[in-house]
């Protein structure tokens, strides 16, 4: 076990959730943008109309400048943020994967340097040579996103990979294609919208209407797809996953959000396909920004049905292997953990708070609490991610007998995992969990609990 990367009230999680669905923005846009450049380019070569050229010229400025600077920056981000969150997660992708993100990076190599040369002999090569290039960019691009959603849909749904092991059962794993057709088709449905607020931008009108319904019908032609995709990929999740899917639809309004942002870009590809003089700047980037609440809520549900594993039915989301994976020669750490108890397993733990004393009862607890429940939970009351305290009274839990208990069958929700530990550590999780819980006004707060505890 390694040190816990606890965020005070915003939670570790959603860090990475802010990150990461930034990143799809620029993501996105560098894997789908070239194809309709390539297309638009194509159109000003064949109909000789070399003034599509003006839109070319800025749409690259846009996905170098967006996607290179901030798409790296972010991508960066991601990668540190899982990386102190879920050391022991990151771990396990990159012993299985190493060559997957080698090779994709190949790719991103193959893409930065094709952005660059397009840019710079615009108009200085002749027609075919500059297509091919912007052909080279697309395809290169889009293969990177072909190699990482194979890593990223087997943390969902690692598939056989959980008997053999094996590179390519956990690549192609069930949720693997529907996942890629979703995210291609989607990538349209961006670059259409980068496109418009682009084409926004444009002083020749007559272009920027020209362009503007062009995108329009790729953005409405990506998102029809993505949606068909999305009932497709629906289908494929893993059982458990469904099951969480029907729960997570029917409580909370996370999913709400991301639909009611598909149907407003939707509209707004229809809105500016019949107007497209109303595709000025502030709208189209209200639009983008939209689209990132609803990617948030997205990429929220899919965090929603992995639980309450970081890699399904392999790792937990706190980092604790349940069960033994026979083919890697790992063992399961929940038999070790409860007959040795979590604070001693765990390397990071002050030494005087390894036992369990009545003295420093709390302290402990507080630890068990950080290393055991902060991935999904923060501890404070006014915690952005299912604040504890909060849980505590939606739990009905007042006592620590209770509290003890309900801890002792926490993995009877299907999105939490089994609680790891000996007794002792139990009774003192629970008695910290009583002692963050909210007090009815007037009744006395923590101490007098801890009174009563030591009694
Ligand atoms: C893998 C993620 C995950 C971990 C780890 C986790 N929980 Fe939860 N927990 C959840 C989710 C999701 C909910 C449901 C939240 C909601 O209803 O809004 C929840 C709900 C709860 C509730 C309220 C239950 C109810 O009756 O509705 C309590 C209490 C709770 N958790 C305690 C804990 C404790 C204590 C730990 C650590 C030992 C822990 N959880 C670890 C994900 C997790």
């Amino acid at each position: 076990m390694y040190p816990v990367w606890q965020v005070p009230v915003m939670g570790s999680a959603l860090v990475i959730a802010f990150i990461a669905s930034f990143h799809i923005l620029p993501s996105h846009l560098a894997t789908s943008a070239f194809w309709f450049n390539v297309y638009v380019e194509d159109k000003a070569y064949k109909e000789d109309r070399p003034e599509l050229l003006e839109f070319i010229k800025k749409y690259v400025l846009v996905i170098l400048i967006f996607s290179f600077i901030f798409g790296s920056l972010s991508g960066v981000g991601i990668w540190y943020a899982v990386t102190v969150s879920n050391p022991k997660g990151i771990s396990a992708l990159i012993h299985n994967y190493v060559w997957g993100w080698a090779s994709e990076w190949v790719f991103f190599i193959i893409e930065i340097l094709a952005i660059y040369i397009y840019y710079y002999t615009l108009g200085r090569v002749d027609d075919r040579t500059h297509l091919t290039i912007g052909l080279i960019y697309a395809i290169g691009s889009w293969i990177s996103m072909v190699i990482i959603t194979g890593i990223i849909s087997f943390m969902l749904s690692p598939g056989k990979w959980l008997r053999t092991g094996g590179f390519f059962d956990g690549f192609f794993n069930p949720t693997y294609l529907p996942q890629l057709l979703m995210r291609t088709s989607f990538m349209f449905a961006i670059a259409g919208l980068y496109a418009i607020v682009v084409a926004g931008t444009l002083k020749n009108r007559e272009v920027a209407s020209f362009i503007v319904r062009r995108a329009s019908v790729w953005g409405m032609a990506g998102a029809v797809l993505a949606a068909l995709f999305f009932k497709l990929y629906l289908w494929s999740l893993p059982d458990t996953a469904k099951e969480l899917y029907g729960m997570s639809v029917l409580v909370g309004t996370v999913p709400d959000i991301a639909v009611a942002a598909f149907i407003a870009l939707f509209v707004w590809f229809i809105v500016v396909w019949i107007r497209p003089q109303l595709a000025r700047l502030v709208p189209g980037v209200l639009a983008i920004l939209i689209l990132l609440a609803g990617i948030f809520s997205a990429e929220s549900v899919r965090e929603r049905i992995r639980k309450p594993y970081v890699i399904d039915h392999y790792m937990y989301s706190n980092q604790i292997i349940p069960n033994d994976m026979v083919a890697k020669g790992v063992q399961g750490e929940m038999g070790t953990i409860d007959r040795e108890g979590i604070l001693h397993y765990s390397y990071f733990v002050p030494e005087g708070l390894r036992t369990i004393d009545d003295a420093d009862l709390l302290r402990s607890g507080r630890i068990i609490a950080q290393i055991e429940c902060s991935a999904c939970h923060t501890l404070e009351s006014n915690g952005w991610l299912r604040p504890l305290p909060a849980m505590m009274e939606k739990a009905g839990l007042v006592t620590v007998d209770d509290t003890q208990a309900f801890i002792g069958f926490l993995d009877s929700f299907p999105f939490m995992p089994q609680f790891a530990g000996t007794a002792a550590e139990k009774r003192a999780l629970a008695a910290y969990l009583v002692s963050i819980r909210p007090h009815p006004a007037g009744a006395p707060a923590g101490r007098a609990t801890i009174g009563k505890i030591h009694r």
